[in-house]
């Protein structure tokens, strides 16, 4: 036998039952309750309309539910009908075969019960009110859908977070979230519909999270940023974190406190509770930030018995402190910078002045405090120029030339007003003496250079080569040459 069919044998039996005695079995009954079981059972035909409205109720709202709930809206929304909905509509067709009961059984006017009821309805709906706002936005959260049951779910009015968690039921009055914390909690459906609803399972059962790290000024941004990104990538090794989207680190603010670092990864609710993932991630996080001897900012105020630090270096006095801010020179000892910055020579340009001309002899470098200068060479195919690079405070220049005594290879000019250390050929050779390490790092930044510009400026054939490590042998060598060294290229 088909379900459809079986479900609906049982009303439509019990209304077929009623129906029939009710119509033809009337008279007999009557004779039946009067002579055989006295008049005492007169009441019988009260009993078989009661049961006559009553079955035909039962079956009127099988048939909805099977053709309307379970047919109709399945066919048009492509989802089950909500609970909540196919209730209401059985609570009205049982409210209309009451009002038929009253009205056709008892033969009592309507009117007089319709206006008690509605004199009734307002008392209850006032001392209900609560109660009904609840039902009423229950049935449009069960229209509107924003969750189903399993979504991860965040629940928040203004900013002001109400509830998260995983919906486990929504009834009548409320839902339930099963918290991070492994409890139920019971969110009236009126509060529901007043706050914004966040479904952290749709339209992909993931979402992005975030975790804050605050580190100290001292702390360069792009070290803090490579052991941040490091520490989400063993994370996403360890399968710890989605790989796509990448995780990834970010500046978000300065403040008294330091520089507060965003870490944005994917947080996925089927995985386990969002303070899971975050312990994840912090877990890492700390473990990078330890093992690279770094450690998390917190509120701090310096009190200092010996004269305050400078907070604005001077570039006279301070010159070998701002050297050590050059990474080219930071494994200097504190002896070597104070030599090195007592023969620098410090130079200031405005916006647009030419600091190096393209094809000029060269007898210096340059280290750029502050501003930003923009290197040019000539375009191959005309008379204009051609932008192939920028250069930044903490970075050097006018290396390629000190170094081989090859022409200048680009044209550089301040791109804002300008604060730059002149270095000569003379004042750099003890330290590249002493220091064969200065300049394998410098010949490598030349290589990278010199590749970008595709314009070598030792020899001919290298503008063929596109390999840094090569041209910095080559241009390693071509430093050895130039100075006398005796170093051994890379
Ligand atoms: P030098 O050849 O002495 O003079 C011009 C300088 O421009 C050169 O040294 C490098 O320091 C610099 N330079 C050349 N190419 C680039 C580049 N692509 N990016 C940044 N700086 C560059």
């Amino acid at each position: 036998m088909a379900p459809i069919t079986r479900k609906l044998l049982l009303p439509a039996f019990i209304f077929l039952v009623f129906v029939s005695i009710f119509a033809f079995g009337d008279t007999a009954l009557r004779e039946f309750s009067s002579n055989a079981l006295g008049r005492t059972f007169e009441f019988f035909p009260y009993f078989l309309g009661i049961g006559a409205w009553l079955s035909a109720a039962f079956l009127c709202n099988r048939l909805v539910n099977i053709f309307v709930w379970e047919t109709v809206f399945v066919r048009l929304t492509g989802a089950q009908a909500p609970r909540l909905l196919m209730q209401l509509s059985g609570a009205t067709i049982f409210f209309v075969a009451a009002l038929g009961i009253v009205g056709i059984v008892f033969n009592r006017s309507l009117t007089g019960i319709l206006t008690a009821s509605g004199a009734m309805g307002l008392v209850i709906g006032l001392a209900l009110q609560t109660m009904i706002r609840d039902v009423f936005s229950g049935v449009a959260l069960n229209i509107e859908r924003p969750f189903q049951i399993g979504d991860y779910v965040s629940i928040t009015e203004r900013g002001l977070v109400h509830g998260s968690g995983r919906v486990e039921e929504g009834n009548w009055r409320s839902t339930r979230l099963l918290t991070v914390e492994g409890n139920i909690q019971t969110i009236p459906n009126s509060v529901l519909g007043t706050c914004v609803i966040t479904n952290l399972s749709r339209p992909v059962p993931s979402s992005e999270s975030e975790v804050l790290v605050v580190l100290d000024f001292s702390v360069e941004s792009s070290r803090a940023l490579r052991v941040f990104d490091a520490a989400l990538k063993e994370a996403v090794l360890a399968g710890k974190l989605a790989a796509e989207p990448a995780p990834r680190s970010l500046i978000s603010a300065i403040d008294e406190t330091g520089v507060k670092y965003k870490l944005k990864y994917v947080f996925d609710p089927r995985r386990g509770p969002p303070g899971k993932t975050r312990h994840v991630v912090l877990e890492y996080v700390l473990h990078h930030l330890q093992k690279a001897g770094l450690t998390p900012a917190y509120p701090k105020r310096d009190t200092f018995t010996a004269p305050m630090p400078e907070r604005a270096l001077d570039y006279y006095r301070h010159a070998p402190q701002l050297l050590t801010r050059v990474s080219l020179f930071r494994g200097l000892t504190q002896a070597e910078r104070d030599e090195l910055a007592s023969t620098m020579t410090l130079r200031h340009f405005g916006a647009g002045d030419l600091i190096i001309r393209h094809g000029d002899a060269g007898a210096s470098m340059f280290i750029l405090v502050e501003g930003v200068l923009e290197v040019m060479v000539p375009a191959k195919d005309s008379d204009t120029t051609v932008k192939v690079g920028r250069v930044r405070p903490g970075e050097f220049f006018g290396e390629m030339s000190l170094l081989t005594g090859l022409p200048r290879s680009a044209t550089v000019i301040a791109a804002a007003s300008a604060v730059v250390f002149e270095i000569s050929k003379d004042n750099i050779k003890p330290l590249l003496d002493s220091r064969p390490e200065i300049a394998e790092m410098i010949s490598t930044v030349a290589a990278e250079r010199q590749v970008a510009t595709a314009n070598p400026p030792i020899e001919e054939a290298a503008s063929q080569d596109r390999d840094v490590k090569t041209v910095a042998g080559r241009i390693l060598e071509g430093i050895r040459r130039f100075f006398g060294l005796t170093l051994q290229a890379t």
